[in-house]
């Protein structure tokens, strides 16, 4: 058991990760529970901490394309368009990995998943380093990702020494994840990089393969997100009328509705990357709360909304 402290010290983040203990890290994107992504012992910890299932891999994080390079055997030049435009930010990308990265990282993969977050405290810190960041969520496994310091207190109370606090992540939804794959860009994760500012930057075609069963990859698995409470999407006029007789959570995007026992309108201009940002705190605090059911409006298709409405449907998912 650790005392879990929080604050903003950057010497003290860089001592503990290099002695192999944890850290939480802020993000644009959510928190990452981060270790040293070379060491296996550090690796080791971020599962136990997170109670993670050691098929799903973690991502890798360093603070420029050069670091990067180092890590992997090859950038095909469509990735590296991606890179020169979005970096830092929110997107991870799939590579051949380098020999200098432990198979625990990637689950035996050949591939690792690597990105540069877009946050001054934690590129300072990956600065001060000479390893990259192995950071999943810093949730416990399968519970909704913290986009706040105070998110991962109360998922890893105990569980690590030092939560950076970086204040609250401007993104709020995990990045996109792409891979390049037969001359297109296939997206394995949606987040706020979308189809199509991949489509335009790469010059490539762009597929998905968001496939919900591939043992590879449970970050893409339903039920990922999920809340304790009960989370049903859809029209929320017809839910809040077959629910009438529960104690009603509404997570919504524009509208509030009367006579429900709680609700977070996420975005009252119907803005989607404020709705995003949003969008986690309101599914923690609808689940802290004492309704019996959350219900979750289908989002507007479109760029970001996707994302949302990804995670909802997940978080919906009853295993
Ligand atoms: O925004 C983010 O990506 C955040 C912040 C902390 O960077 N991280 C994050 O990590 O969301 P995590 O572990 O919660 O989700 C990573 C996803 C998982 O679905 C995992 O299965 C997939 O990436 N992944 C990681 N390495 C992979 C690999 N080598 N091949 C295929 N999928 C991989
Ligand atoms: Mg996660």
């Amino acid at each position: 058991m650790f005392k879990t402290e929080i604050g903003k010290d950057l010497i003290k983040a860089k001592a503990l990760l290099e002695a192999s203990e944890l850290v939480a890290i802020p993000t644009e994107t959510v928190y990452g529970l981060a270790g040293n992504g070379l060491n296996a012992v550090s690796i080791a910890k971020i599962y136990e901490a997170k109670n993670r299932p050691q098929f799903n891999p973690l991502i890798l994080h360093v603070s420029s394309i050069s670091q990067m390079e180092k890590l992997v055997k090859e950038v095909p030049d469509p990735i590296h368009k991606l890179l020169l435009a979005f970096s830092p930010g929110p997107i991870t990308y799939l590579l051949p990995k380098s020999d200098l990265i432990p198979d625990l990282v990637t689950a035996g993969s050949h591939r690792v998943a690597i990105r540069i977050p877009d946050h001054p405290l934690t590129l300072e810190l990956l600065n001060m380093l000479d390893f990259p960041l192995a950071a999943p969520s810093a949730n416990p496994s399968g519970y909704v990702s913290p986009v706040e310091a105070s998110h991962v207190l109360d998922g890893l109370n105990g569980k690590i020494p030092y939560i950076l606090d970086g204040g609250p992540c401007k993104v709020g939804l995990e990045s996109t994840i792409v891979g390049y794959e037969n001359n297109s860009i296939v997206v394995h994760r949606l987040g706020a990089i979308d189809e199509q500012q991949l489509k335009e930057v790469s010059g490539c075609s762009v597929e998905f393969k968001l496939s919900h069963q591939s043992p590879t990859a449970p970050g893409q698995m339903k039920s990922h997100y999920t809340t304790h409470k009960p989370i049903i999407v859809g029209d929320l006029d017809d839910l809040i009328d077959r629910y009438s007789s529960k104690k009603i959570a509404i997570l919504s995007f524009q509208r509030s509705f009367n006579r429900v026992f709680v609700q977070r309108v996420i975005s009252p201009s119907g803005n989607l990357i404020e709705a995003a940002s949003n969008l986690f705190k309101a599914m923690r605090e609808l689940d802290a709360s004492t309704a019996e059911i959350i219900l979750a409006e289908v989002f507007p298709n479109e760029g970001i909304g996707r994302a949302i409405n990804d995670r909802l449907q997940r978080a919906a998912h009853v295993n």
